[in-house]
């Protein structure tokens, strides 16, 4: 018997100020119904999640792609990953440059080379070899990446001490569940505003900023990248799930364990094996949407969920 398919997203945690509120509601709403047409005519799960992050990377409103945040030179670095469920293929990319879609370069790492994660200037070599589309920097910068930057400059604020405050955005990601039962998850991110030049972040990290295994089911994170790091985030979910917990409370669970051991805080969005989903967050905001049954649910705020019928 198929599968009900399920895709949920996210476009990161933190603040998320009130002039990007409304934006970054559409943002995730887009992806995924994005996401959930490619299930709902027979897709894969990798292809959804894929074309869902894809959609968020383009997307300004968000730290990813276009709009990712600037490290301390000024300048863009991108990290992403995409993990296949099936038979826990997975590729990953770090701090790589002038690349708008890092999700798909990260899928073609998966599926052309016999590694899993390529870094910095190897990254882009690989890239500029297989003529992977070039975007040139001053394209991903925002005004509000610019602006946020300056502040940080301005301010000799240190990395860590807007950290559990007020950060603007993080990072975005999907998990979704096919028709034939198989999980796939991808996250992509900018990282942190005056991360030092060469820093990398949970997102690229098995385990850290996403993991999917059909055996559990599949996770994406968004948060404080070390705090994230120190607890292997989404494995931590999947654990809990594996011994027995709903992934709501497993979200929960992992969570509330990242606070207490190493104060970090962060959200995430997690779909099991069965197409049970839950997106939780510890931050003030966390922008999400999930799509099941032709229905979108959508929130913002703690405790927020919204829906709409599609009409597909
Ligand atoms: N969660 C994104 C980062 O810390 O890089």
């Amino acid at each position: 018997m198929d599968t009900r398919p399920v895709i949920v997203v996210h476009g990161g945690a933190w603040a998320i100020p009130d002039d990007l509120a409304e934006r970054s509601k559409i943002g995730v709403k887009n992806a995924a119904t994005c996401g959930f047409s490619i299930l709902a005519n027979g897709g894969s799960s990798l292809q959804a999640v894929e074309a869902a992050v894809r959609i968020l990377e383009d997307d300004t409103a968000f730290d990813a792609g276009h709009g990712a945040v600037l490290n301390a030179d000024g300048d863009v670095e991108l990290d992403a990953i995409i993990m296949d469920g099936k038979n826990l293929a997975v590729g990953a990319v770090s701090c790589i440059k002038n690349i708008a879609n890092p999700v798909m370069f990260a899928r073609t790492v998966m599926e052309q080379t016999p590694h899993v994660m390529l870094t910095g200037t190897g990254a882009n070599k690989f890239a500029e070899k297989i003529k992977f589309e070039k975007t040139p920097t001053r394209e991903l910068v925002t005004e509000n990446a610019v602006k946020e930057w300056e502040q940080y400059q301005k301010y000799k604020q240190s990395v860590t001490s807007l950290f559990n405050t007020e950060r603007m955005h993080d990072t975005v990601g999907a998990v979704a569940i096919d028709s034939k039962g198989n999980t796939a998850c991808a996250t992509s991110t900018g990282g942190i505003t005056n991360k030092m030049v060469g820093r990398v972040g949970d997102s690229p990290i098995i385990g850290s900023g996403a993991y999917a295994d059909n055996f559990t089911g599949a996770v994406s994170t968004t948060g404080h990248g070390e705090s994230i790091m120190k607890v292997t985030l989404a494995r931590q979910v999947l654990f809990n799930m594996e011994k027995g917990e709903t992934p709501e409370r497993a979200a929960d669970q992992a969570l509330e364990y990242m606070k207490n051991k190493v104060h970090g805080r962060g959200g995430l969005i997690v779909v099991s094996k069965s197409g049970e989903w839950a997106a939780r967050f510890t931050t003030k905001r966390m922008a999400w949407a999930s799509v099941e049954n032709r229905i979108l649910n959508y929130g913002l705020n703690p405790g927020e969920k919204f829906q709409e019928k599609l009409d597909l």
